[in-house]
């Protein structure tokens, strides 16, 4: 669904222009009342496709600070200025001439979202949701149809049909698009469900057939492809049957991986040398090294490696769209990114917002919500602590190190210096005598895998 800020400080008019979007655009709404407020939604949803806002609130001309963040992070959102757009903000803003014009405000947001003012008539909402076109490198033919969307003019956007239902496509023909500069192909919001159910199909089918007859690396690129769409349909549409049951795939693939491997190192340096994204080589990574700990310490209850894989891929899911905040490993790191407020929340929280984020799979195993909470040292998931471990337990410490140990080896490899004793750091790191057992476990483990 569509989304549109709209900033108004009069609540019964932001009421009065908001229910009318709902009503005859089918947008979803995001009423504000203050300037500050728009930029931090922005920097969150990037893809609000329209900001409505007064030319002055309070005397204070702020559409030039909403235009400079647009164009300077170069979103895709309009303007809709409730007056005179300022000169720097013409060439993103389309105008009404008060903010009692409902019907224009309707008539201006329903040509940028390339909805037809008939169907606004007949109270239709818009039918285009829009689907990252990397995802269409899996595919090789939809089940639905597929469009673009093209600028008409500056204010109006049409939907324009590239791939029919059924039709078969190349990974040459979906480059091409990409190079043209296309971020998102359309489908209609009907088939949404149809689409997701259908990808997760042929992704998990892509992964059978990985596991099945690919050699490693090739299992390791369909699991670092599989890896990015389901962590962002997670995010974005939550957990549904589709998504469950694909993370479920993942998940006993990346297991299998670790037991079909005959040693850690050739496993690890394999997920570290591959073009896959960084969260997914820290979740697959940190899996291979928790369950190598636990198989040393003999602890070879399924369960328990279940709980580290779920625990791998869920714990930093919050940066999906950032992925740089997911190497701070430390409260004075956090300090030194000198980071907006919202990104500083984001990377202190994201521990706890993942644990509770997992509690709502039905298929993660219990325990594993406890271990993603505690996986920077924190027992209540807020934030980064070396020194209070009282109240975590093992599992978790196992899992801190094993965490940390693989953050370090992508730094290395990042950075293309030669690594460091990492376990001499994480000695340093943490002198508390249980932790201590952890890193020990993960050295004696690394240590006989060397031999
Ligand atoms: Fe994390």
């Amino acid at each position: 669904m569509s989304q549109i800020i709209v900033l108004e400080p009069h609540k019964d008019l932001n009421d009065l222009i908001c229910i009318n979007l709902n009503t005859y655009v089918g947008a979803e709404t995001i009423p504000r009342s203050l300037p500050d407020e728009v930029i931090s939604i922005l920097s969150i949803l990037p893809d609000v496709e329209i900001v409505i806002c007064r030319e002055k609130v309070e005397g204070e001309n702020i559409v030039n600070s909403i235009a400079k963040y647009i164009k300077t992070h170069q979103l895709d959102t309009q303007l809709i200025v409730l007056g005179k757009a300022p000169g720097f903000a013409k060439e993103i803003s389309t105008e009404v001439d008060n903010a009692h014009d409902i019907e224009g405000i309707i008539e201006k947001a329903s040509k940028i979202l390339g909805v037809n003012p008939d169907q606004i008539k007949a109270k239709v909402r818009p039918d285009f949701i829009p689907i990252p076109i990397e995802y269409f490198y899996n595919l090789e033919s939809s089940c639905c149809d597929v469009y673009i969307r093209i600028k008409k003019s500056a204010e109006e956007n049409q939907y324009v049909k590239r791939i029919h239902s059924g039709d078969t496509f190349s990974k040459q023909a979906i480059k091409r698009y990409l190079e043209q500069g296309l971020k998102f192909f359309y489908i209609q919001k009907e088939f949404q469900n149809n689409f997701t159910n259908f990808l997760s199909d042929k992704l998990l089918e892509n992964l059978e057939n990985a596991m099945e007859n690919k050699s490693v690396s090739e299992q390791i690129e369909v699991l670092g492809e599989s890896y990015d769409i389901a962590i962002n349909e997670i995010v974005n549409l939550g957990f549904t049957p589709a998504t469950i049951q694909l993370t479920d795939g993942i998940i006993s693939s990346m297991i299998k991986t670790v037991e079909n491997s005959p040693e850690m190192s050739g496993l690890l340096h394999k997920v570290l040398n591959s073009k896959s994204s960084y969260l997914y080589q820290h979740s697959h990574m940190a899996a291979i090294v928790s369950s190598e700990v636990l198989n040393f310490l003999k602890l070879t209850d399924k369960k328990l490696h279940e709980t580290m894989a779920y625990a791998s891929f869920f714990a930093d899911i919050s940066f999906v769209e950032k992925t740089d905040l997911a190497k701070i490993s430390s409260y004075e790191e956090l300090e030194n990114a000198k980071l907006n407020e919202q990104d500083w929340d984001l990377v202190f929280n994201h521990a706890l917002e993942a644990s509770i984020l997992i509690t709502k799979n039905p298929s993660a195993p219990k325990g594993a919500d406890v271990v993603i909470k505690n996986h920077h040292g924190a027992a209540n998931g807020k934030g980064f602590s070396v020194t209070n471990s009282a109240d975590i337990s093992g599992l978790s410490k196992i899992f801190i190190v094993s965490c940390e140990f693989v953050k370090e080896l992508l730094r290395y490899k990042e950075s293309g210096q030669e690594p460091s004793p990492i376990i001499d750091d994480l000695y340093a790191k943490y002198p508390d005598p249980e932790m201590i057992k952890a890193i020990k476990a993960l050295e004696r483990t690394l240590k006989k895998r060397k031999k």
